[in-house]
């Protein structure tokens, strides 16, 4: 081919192909300009490929200005299907935000959030702990997994007791003091799950007494709240899972007198501010003495937990001298607690997540 007419098909081949380009941005059409970038700029059979296997044909001499022509053309037709691309996309974008605007009618009402709400025992929760602070009770946390230590032993539950039956408890597997995606397949894993010592998922929020008493010393003025897990049939007072408010008091000269008068004023103000408590006489390892507590409720008398003095062995364990101090502690079923303040007769149905249910708190 002679260098003439290569550099005439140059310059054919740039002003169609800058025309191509031009037509697809002036209508706005993606597809049109990847058509036209096809047939010039395409890798494979595209019109410019064809030229550089022409500019193979032109003399050697003539090579060098044919190259360089040949070079200044692909490069701008490049740049010109670059622009007209992007131009091309950011017309789209502001036609399609144009439509957005044109759609949206002011007059038009909205569409209403259904607001979620705090679940009724967690609003339970949220009000004792209101109450309690004004009486002056501090809030502690514990684990839900426990070891033995804090779940029975320093509450004074000896290795026989029955609440230690594994029938009892849910006791974690071995394996499972492993991290949930590991497994204890391998015998090194295997044998360091079966030495590690037993956990469970706590029985009550009585653990935490221990763990505060622990920390800190006297006088001493928590409350915890949290999930306890006992191997209970459900019915419609008992659930596997449950929530407790643990209360405890620990100083010089802590009497009888002082734990009545506390739950006197906590089911006074969660309640109604003429209800009356009452203790029966019971047995818990942690405390002596121990009592049950009921709480006069439309003109009977409902249970609300257990409750007594903190036990010497309980204070000793902690490290605490019993001839100094002397502490009251209780612990009060949340559920039904928040069942009794809303007429709820089935607590099976607070953990059914039926929103038709719990919207009503
Ligand atoms: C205890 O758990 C003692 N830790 C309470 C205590 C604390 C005594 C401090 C002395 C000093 P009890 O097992 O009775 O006690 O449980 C307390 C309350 O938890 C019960 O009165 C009841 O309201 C609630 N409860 C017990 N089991 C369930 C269950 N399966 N489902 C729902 N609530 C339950």
């Amino acid at each position: 081919m002679s260098p003439d007419e290569f550099l005439q098909h140059c310059d054919t081949l740039e002003s169609q192909a800058l025309a191509a380009f031009a037509a697809a941005e002036a209508v706005c059409d993606q597809k049109q300009l990847e058509a036209a970038r096809i047939e010039f700029l395409g890798a494979r059979s595209g019109r410019i490929k064809q030229l550089q296997k022409a500019l193979g044909e032109v003399p050697a001499a003539a090579k060098p200005a044919a190259g360089k022509r040949f070079n200044q053309l692909k490069q701008k037709l490049e740049e010109t299907f670059d622009k007209a691309a992007q131009t091309i996309a950011q017309r789209s974008r502001q036609q399609v935000e144009a439509q957005r605007q044109r759609a949206f009618d002011p007059t038009v009402p909205g569409t209403a959030l259904r607001l979620g709400r705090l679940h009724p025992i967690t609003q339970t929760i949220e009000e004792l702990k209101d109450i309690m602070g004004r009486l002056g009770f501090a809030v502690a946390e514990g684990p839900e997994v426990e070891d033995e230590w804090h779940n029975f032993e320093a509450l004074n539950i000896p290795p026989e007791h029955p609440a230690r039956d594994p029938l009892e408890n849910f006791y974690l597997a071995a394996a499972a003091n492993c991290a949930p995606w590991q497994s204890a397949s391998s015998g090194k894993q295997a044998q360091s799950a079966a030495n590690s010592p037993p956990r469970l998922l706590r029985s009550q929020t009585s653990t935490v007494q221990i763990r505060v008493m622990e920390q800190m010393r006297p006088p001493v003025r928590v409350i915890s709240c949290g999930r306890v897990y006992r191997p209970d049939t459900p019915d419609d007072t008992h659930f596997p899972m449950f929530h407790q408010i643990e209360g405890l008091m620990v100083d010089r000269d802590v009497t009888m007198g002082h734990l009545k008068s506390t739950l006197r004023l906590l089911a006074r103000m969660a309640f109604a501010p003429d209800v009356e408590i009452r203790f029966r006489p019971s047995f818990f390892p942690f405390t002596e003495p121990s009592v049950e507590v009921d709480m006069s409720w439309q003109g009977g008398w409902i249970e609300m937990g257990g409750a007594g003095m903190v036990d010497p062995n309980v204070l000793r364990a902690v490290g605490y001298d019993p001839e100094q101090y002397s502490g009251f502690a209780f612990g009060l079923g949340i559920e039904r607690i928040c069942a009794r303040r809303h007429g709820v007769t089935d607590i099976r149905q607070f953990f059914r997540n039926d929103v038709r249910f719990l919207h009503q708190f």
